[in-house]
């Protein structure tokens, strides 16, 4: 089954055709990072306009790379939410008038369910259960996979996200747009053990807390002005990462999971890597750590998404609305486990 996947709920413009939910066969991603970036974040009125100008290439694209036309296709698929509105209006619209004119279904894709289905595409053999955490710039969540497209919500974030706390920070420290991949680079010359940031939430349950480190990232800043900026960027790195993967690894050995999956853009920080991978090597499990190009947002995420969901469900309504409070999970069709059963129309905290 041959899917041609939009994904536009934010700031990157992505296009990609995948068979069979697995064999990627062209992924297309532009960015919008250096339109955004003499605001300091995403502006959402111009991204809105930016996917309109770019999608119509941005699917040629894909297309022609993955040598096939639409007639070709088997689903035309496109996230429908969580994002921004006047973002997800396009590349659902686009979705709907492509799978119109080409007589082939339309599937509408959760963006989160999008990031947890990601490994997949690098690990078809993902050893389940496993924890997965979901750590992006709207979104940071800790999920146990028990089944594909079976999902229960363990924690998740109480204040910000942490890409948000990512990118916050930078912003303070003067590092620039998009935070993450800037703290990750200048924290490379800094002592990470230099300041003991606290780690909000740390020893009680799967749920998360940022503000309060962001909090103290700024007050020590503006008690110690001369500080060296890589040595709080690192230290502020260990801190989130520390929790990220105190947490993960506590569920996994609590739950009997068989490994540790991350994703969303933060997953493409390169210390949250290396101790995910070192944690699960201590531990005797499974590190999925998909490449860096397949944690931030794409398109080949939400067509593997798709074919899933389009075997499950079947087609999307086309009157189907973007929704950008749109979340995971859906309907709670409870289990003796309280797992639930991930689907369209579930609810998502809004990405930020
Ligand atoms: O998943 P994503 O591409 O978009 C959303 O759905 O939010 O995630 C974007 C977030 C931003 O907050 C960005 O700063 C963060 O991911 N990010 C990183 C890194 N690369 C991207 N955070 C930490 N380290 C990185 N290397
Ligand atoms: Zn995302």
């Amino acid at each position: 089954m041959r899917v041609l996947a939009i994904e536009t709920s934010c700031d990157e413009t992505a296009a990609a055709v995948v068979d069979d939910g697995r064999h990627v066969r062209s992924s297309v991603v532009s960015s919008q990072v250096d339109i955004h970036s003499r605001y300091g974040g995403v502006v959402p009125e111009i991204a809105g306009r930016a996917h309109l100008e770019l999608l119509g290439a941005v699917v040629e694209d894909a297309l022609a790379a993955a040598g096939t036309t639409g007639p070709g296709l088997d689903v035309v698929a496109a996230t429908v939410g969580p994002g921004l509105i006047g973002s997800l209006l396009v590349g659902v619209s686009a979705a709907k008038a492509y799978s119109l004119a080409w007589d082939k279904p339309f599937v509408g894709v959760n963006h989160m369910e999008g990031h947890l289905h990601a490994a997949f595409l690098e690990d078809p053999e993902l050893a389940l259960p496993a924890v997965v955490l979901l750590v992006s710039g709207g979104h940071t969540m800790l999920v146990l996979m028990t089944r594909e497209g079976r999902y229960r919500l363990l924690g998740q974030t109480i204040d910000d996200a942490a890409g948000e706390a990512f990118d916050k920070v930078a912003r303070f420290l003067g590092l620039g747009y998009p935070g993450g991949p800037a703290i990750d680079r200048v924290a490379r010359d800094g002592d990470p053990e230099a300041i003991s940031f606290p780690r909000g939430l740390a020893n009680q349950g799967y749920d998360f807390s940022f503000s309060g480190l962001k909090t103290s990232v700024i007050n020590h800043v503006r008690r110690h002005p001369g500080v060296p900026v890589a040595d709080v960027a690192a230290s502020f790195q260990e801190a989130v990462v520390d929790v990220l993967v105190t947490k993960a690894r506590r569920a996994a050995a609590e739950l009997g999971a068989r490994g540790i999956c991350i994703g969303g853009g933060v997953a493409a920080n390169s210390v949250l890597r290396e101790r995910v991978e070192a944690a699960c090597a201590a531990d005797g499990i499974g590190a999925f750590v998909p490449s860096r190009a397949m944690c931030t947002d794409n398109a080949a995420m939400v067509a593997a998404t798709a074919w899933h969901r389009f075997r499950v469900d079947g087609p999307t309504p086309l009157d189907v609305a973007p929704d950008p409070n749109l979340r995971l999970p859906l309907e709670p069709q409870a289990s003796s486990a309280g797992e639930v059963v991930a689907g369209r129309g579930v609810e998502c905290s809004s990405g930020s």
